[in-house]
C-alpha cells in the first residue's frame, strides 16, 4: 500500500431511522450527512415499516449531498461501506441493495460492516485535537439497542464483558420520557431538563445484577409506578417536577453504569476506557468519565459529539480499516437483524 494514496470510502448507514452517507478519505471525514426520520416521534418510537419507506426516499439524494460536500466524483471512490446489521431488517435492506448496486455500477470493492463496531471505531476517526484509544481499551457502548461493556484488544477482537439482560439504556431513558409525556427520542430531552434539576430530588433504586451485567427494565417499572402514584396525589406533578425528576432519573442510570464500569476496570485493570454509540452524548455520562481522569487516574476517550449518533462516519471508518486490510464482502452478504459486536 503506498503510504500517501488517497483512499475514498463511501459509508451509508440505513439500520434504524436514520439514513446517512459518508466519505472519508484516509480515515479523515470529508463529509457526514444525515437525514433523521421526524415522522416516529408522533408515535412515540421508531414503526419499522414506516422507516424503510423514508429510507427509500432519502437514500438516492443523502448519497449524492455526501458525494458533493466532500467534493469528490463517484469515480473517486474506492470502495463502498454499508451497514450489515445489527438493526431493523426493513432498514438494513434499503442500505444494503443500495451499496450492492453503486458496487456494482461503479465495479468497486463492497465492504459490509457490523454497526457496533462503528460505534465503538469511531474512535478512529482522524480528529484535530482528538486522541485515539491505545489498545487493549474498554469501550461503554450505549444505545437504543445495546447496553454493553466491551473489550478491544485491536480494531476486530472485541469482546463482551458484559450486557445488559433486559432494556438498553437508550430505552431506559426513551421509555422514562414516554411516561413523562416527553416525544421520542426522549433520551435528549431528559439531559437537557437534567441540567436544571436536583439530582438527589427523588431516589430511585438500582438493580442488583450479576458480574458486569446490566439490567434497566426494573428502573422504567419503578418510575412508571412512582409517576402513577405522584399524578393521583397531584395532576400537575410532573409539569411542577420535570427538571428534578429527568435530573433524578438520568442520576441513577449513570450511576448504573459506572458502577459496572468501574468494576470492570478494577477486574481487568485496564484504564484506557472509552464511551460509545448514541447514549454517550449524554451530557452527565461525559462528565463522569472525564471526572474520572483525574479521581481515578484513566485514560478516557469521548467521541465527538456527531459520531455518537447513528452516523455514516462511523461506517466509513470501518470499511476504511478492512479495506486497508483487504477485507471485503460480496454480492452474496446479506443484511442480518442481528449481530453481536464480536461477529464480523
Ligand atoms: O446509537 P443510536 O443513535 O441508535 C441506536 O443504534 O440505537 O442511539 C439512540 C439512543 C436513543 O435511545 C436516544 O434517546 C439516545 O441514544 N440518546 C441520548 C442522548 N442522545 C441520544 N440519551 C441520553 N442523553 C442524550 N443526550
Ligand atoms: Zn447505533
Amino acid at each position: 500500500m503506498i503510504k500517501n494514496k488517497p483512499i475514498y470510502i463511501l459509508g451509508i448507514e440505513s439500520s434504524c431511522d436514520d439514513t446517512s452517507a459518508a466519505v472519508i478519505c484516509n480515515g479523515k471525514i470529508l463529509s457526514n450527512v444525515i437525514a433523521t426520520q421526524e415522522i416516529h416521534a408522533k408515535y412515540g418510537g421508531v414503526v419499522p415499516e414506516l422507516a424503510s419507506r423514508a429510507h427509500q426516499q432519502n437514500i438516492v439524494p443523502v448519497i449524492q449531498q455526501a458525494i458533493q460536500q466532500a467534493n469528490i466524483d463517484k469515480k473517486d471512490l474506492n470502495a463502498i461501506a454499508f451497514t450489515r446489521g445489527p438493526g431493523l431488517m426493513g432498514s438494513l435492506l434499503v442500505g444494503s441493495s443500495f451499496a450492492k448496486s453503486l458496487s456494482l455500477a461503479l465495479n468497486i470493492p463492497l465492504i459490509a460492516v457490523n454497526h457496533m463496531q462503528g460505534h465503538v471505531l469511531a474512535h478512529f476517526i482522524e480528529e484535530e485535537k482528538q486522541q485515539k484509544p491505545s489498545f487493549p481499551f474498554l469501550c461503554l457502548t450505549i444505545s437504543g439497542g445495546h447496553t454493553q461493556i466491551v473489550k478491544i484488544s485491536n480494531y476486530f477482537k472485541m469482546e463482551i464483558l458484559g450486557e445488559t439482560l433486559d432494556d438498553a439504556v437508550g430505552e431506559a431513558f426513551d421509555k422514562s420520557a414516554k411516561i413523562l409525556g416527553l416525544p421520542y427520542p426522549g433520551g435528549p430531552l431528559i439531559d437537557k431538563h437534567a441540567k436544571k434539576g436536583n439530582p438527589k430530588a427523588f431516589k430511585f433504586t438500582k438493580p442488583k445484577v450479576d458480574k458486569l451485567n446490566f439490567s434497566f427494565s426494573g428502573l422504567k417499572t419503578a418510575i412508571l409506578y412512582f409517576i402513577q402514584k405522584k399524578t393521583k396525589e397531584n395532576p400537575t406533578f410532573i409539569k411542577e417536577n420535570i427538571d428534578d425528576i429527568c435530573a433524578s432519573i438520568q442520576y441513577t442510570i449513570v450511576e448504573i453504569l459506572f458502577d459496572k464500569l468501574k468494576k470492570a476496570v478494577n477486574e481487568t485493570k485496564i484504564k484506557h476506557v472509552a464511551i460509545a454509540g448514541g447514549v454517550s452524548a449524554n451530557s452527565e455520562i461525559r462528565t463522569v468519565l472525564k471526572s474520572y481522569e483525574e479521581k481515578l487516574g484513566w485514560k478516557t476517550y469521548i467521541p465527538k459529539f456527531e459520531y455518537t449518533t447513528d452516523n455514516a462516519g462511523m461506517i466509513a471508518i470501518v470499511g476504511y480499516l478492512k479495506y486497508l486490510e483487504d477485507n471485503f464482502s460480496n454480492q452474496k452478504t446479506t443484511a442480518t437483524a442481528r449481530l453481536k459486536v464480536n461477529e464480523n
